[in-house]
């Protein structure tokens, strides 16, 4: 009872509290999903637009300067401008800023793009003609998508297994198809494919609408065999007479979703192992289509073109699947943010997903003339002040020449520590974009911990903190005094929150009085795999810090001891007080924990955060979210 009124006046403090504008702050609001710009391409992580529009709505004014030092999906770019800001983006990512550029863009003569969209299409048909059918009475079916299946040989009779959702006994046990097998009697009930040699793929089904519009699913027999080896073989000719070289693209033996996802043991060695060889041939060929028009057509068009290409690919590779449950059983794709391959899998016919793909472009170009969006990209901080509204920076905001006291305001979504791989992830674009690319991604400064610790160039917390200092003090820096940097941030690694705090405290910003919200997401959006996998609360902290000239350190810890001390009694006093709503409790608890991690951060700085991170890691949060 008592804590209730503890968390109503809570809350009407922050409703009461008013920004530098003399706007409220923050008001949480019913997170919206994304508008037609943030569809034209796949980030990860994105978040809300409309908690974005509101921050940028409430810590500046018309005309005024916005950094966001990690602008990913662009929400913080395109929100900005979209109320005239002018806003500076940097991300390392180059598809961060490939995609950016394109929900921004202006397009020069739309005629001209939907003209060169009509020949790609027609090209694509082209690449299908005579094999994308199946026959059931006297009907002709358009195969949507194929369902195909890993195959292995059976670690006890060496036969083959089909590695099938009908042939699932359970996570991680199918079981062999010779009823002699020994596996089948086995405590397991049947054999691990991951102790199983891989030996290839076994399509079996394909998968229609008939003319009724009723879901048809067919058998993949001996014609749908031949009519598949045909259709390869015409795809290899075609890529051979256009001199197309296959490439191979290593996937990094060293990188933490190596180590997760175990690709190489799959036997995916490159990238272009993540397709089937149809898939991953008209994708070429398509790609080189592409190329070709370049020169036929405006660098705005042809760049549109090339996103709705790019977008395509992460629908038709071999990470694709369907569950009935799920998209009315059509199939999905990167639902965990990892390379996450299913054992039966979908081949999916690329004109469907470039034709949706196509109008996502065009939704978007007419959702921005609706709102009159106007862009104008500049490439040099100067320039923003006269001419332009937008400055996309593909490296660390650390290399850009930025001045000391220029920016009005810092709204940003830093990257969470070890739940994303960001670059590792975006990677799986490089080898279809590399030629749009300005920049090689810097995998040294991002700022992200590895899940493994064990191999070669392992990022620690320790590397996160490090990392997140350098951008948070160049961004200090470009800050005018006064003014506010707001960001959203969660996580259930409590380690991770004391690095992005530390980073943020050394840095030089205080937190504002009251200055933490909880904004929840969109309702859609939760029960996506990821977030029930990696436990993270659903929604996002707002914090908001400021520049201020008037820093006050209320302590100073002479030692570590001392620090833990006084985290461990405040956790464990609101552990004790309130125990049923989790959210405002870590709310509460970094309230009342920030002082103590503010003076902790000054005067240790790198010292003896090894240890403390390495203690930290599972004490506090990981029973909360049980
Ligand atoms: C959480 S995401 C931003 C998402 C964005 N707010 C959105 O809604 O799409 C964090 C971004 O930081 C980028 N990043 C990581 N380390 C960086 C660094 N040192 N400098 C610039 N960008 C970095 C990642 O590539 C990633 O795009
Ligand atoms: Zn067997």
């Amino acid at each position: 009872m008592t804590h209730m009124k503890t968390l109503q006046s809570h809350k009407k403090t922050i409703a009461s509290t008013v920004g530098l504008t003399g706007k409220p702050r923050y008001n949480p609001v019913k997170a919206e999903p994304h508008t037609p710009p943030y569809k034209i391409h796949k980030y990860f992580a994105r978040r809300p637009w409309n908690v974005f529009n509101q921050l940028v709505n409430n810590f500046s004014t018309q005309g005024e300067t916005i950094l966001d030092p990690f602008c990913g999906g662009g929400v913080t770019v395109y929100e900005g401008v979209k109320q005239g800001r002018k806003v500076i983006g940097c991300d390392l990512n180059p598809l961060s800023i490939f995609v950016v550029k394109n929900m921004v863009k202006r397009v020069g003569d739309l005629e001209v793009l939907l003209n060169a969209f009509d020949l790609t299409e027609e090209y694509l048909k082209s690449l299908y003609e005579g094999f994308d059918f199946f026959t059931q009475g006297k009907e002709n079916i358009k195969i949507e998508w194929s369902e195909v299946a890993f195959v292995v040989e059976c670690l006890y009779c060496k036969k083959e297994i089909i590695l099938s959702n009908e042939n699932k006994v359970k996570n991680g046990v199918y079981k062999c198809c010779n009823a002699k097998c020994e596996s089948n009697k086995s405590a397991k009930g049947g054999v691990e494919p991951r102790l199983c040699k891989r030996i290839g793929t076994k399509h079996l089904y394909n998968i229609g609408h008939n003319s009724k519009g009723k879901k048809v699913v067919s058998i993949f027999d001996k014609t749908s065999e031949n009519q598949t080896k045909k259709h390869l073989e015409f795809l290899r000719g075609e890529i051979k007479r256009k001199k197309i070289k296959v490439p191979q693209d290593k996937i990094p033996l060293n990188w933490d979703r190596q180590f997760e996802d175990q690709l190489a043991k799959k036997g995916i060695l490159n990238f272009q192992d993540l397709f089937t060889e149809q898939n991953l041939l008209i994708n070429l060929l398509l790609l080189n289509f592409i190329q070709s028009l370049k020169e036929k057509i405006g660098q705005s068009e042809y760049e549109l073109l090339r996103i709705a290409f790019s977008n395509i690919v992460k629908d038709n590779n071999i990470m694709s699947f369907t569950n009935d449950t799920w998209q009315s059983g059509k199939p999905t794709t990167w639902s965990k943010h990892a390379y996450w391959i299913p054992s039966q899998f979908c081949e999916v016919n690329i004109e469907d997903v470039f034709r949706k793909s196509k109008q996502r472009v065009i939704s978007a170009i007419n959702f921005n003339r609706e709102f009159d969006f106007v862009s104008k990209e500049v490439n040099k901080t100067k320039d923003l002040e006269k001419e332009g509204n937008i400055l996309l920076w593909n490296k660390s905001v650390v290399d850009l020449d930025l001045p000391n006291n220029s920016v009005d305001a810092i709204i940003t979504d830093p990257p969470y520590g070890s739940n994303v791989q960001y670059l590792e992830l975006s990677h799986f674009w490089y080898p279809w974009n590399r030629d749009l690319y300005h920049v090689e991604p810097d995998f040294k400064l991002e700022a992200v911990s590895n899940r493994k610790k064990n191999f070669d160039g392992a990022k620690s917390m320790h590397d996160y903190e490090e990392n997140l200092y350098k951008v948070f003090k160049k961004s200090y820096d470009a800050l005018k005094p006064d003014r506010h940097m707001v960001l959203t941030f969660n996580n259930k690694n409590i380690s991770a929150w004391l690095a992005l705090l530390f980073s943020i405290f050394r840095a030089g910003f205080t937190l504002e009085k009251d200055g933490i919200y909880f904004q929840d997401g969109v309702k859609n959006y939760k029960q996506t795999a990821h977030t029930k996998y990696e436990g993270s609360p659903y929604g996002d902290y707002i914090y908001v810090f400021k520049k201020t000239s008037n820093k006050l350190v209320t302590k100073t810890y002479t030692n570590q001891e001392s620090f833990w001390t006084d985290l461990n009694s405040l956790f464990t006093t609101h552990f004790q007080t309130l125990d049923n709503n989790r959210d405002d409790l870590i709310k509460k608890m970094f309230l009342d924990a920030i002082p103590v991690i503010e003076s902790f951060s000054k005067t240790f700085l790198l010292k003896n955060k090894h240890e403390l991170y390495a203690t930290l890691k599972k004490d506090y949060f990981d029973h909360l979210y049980d």
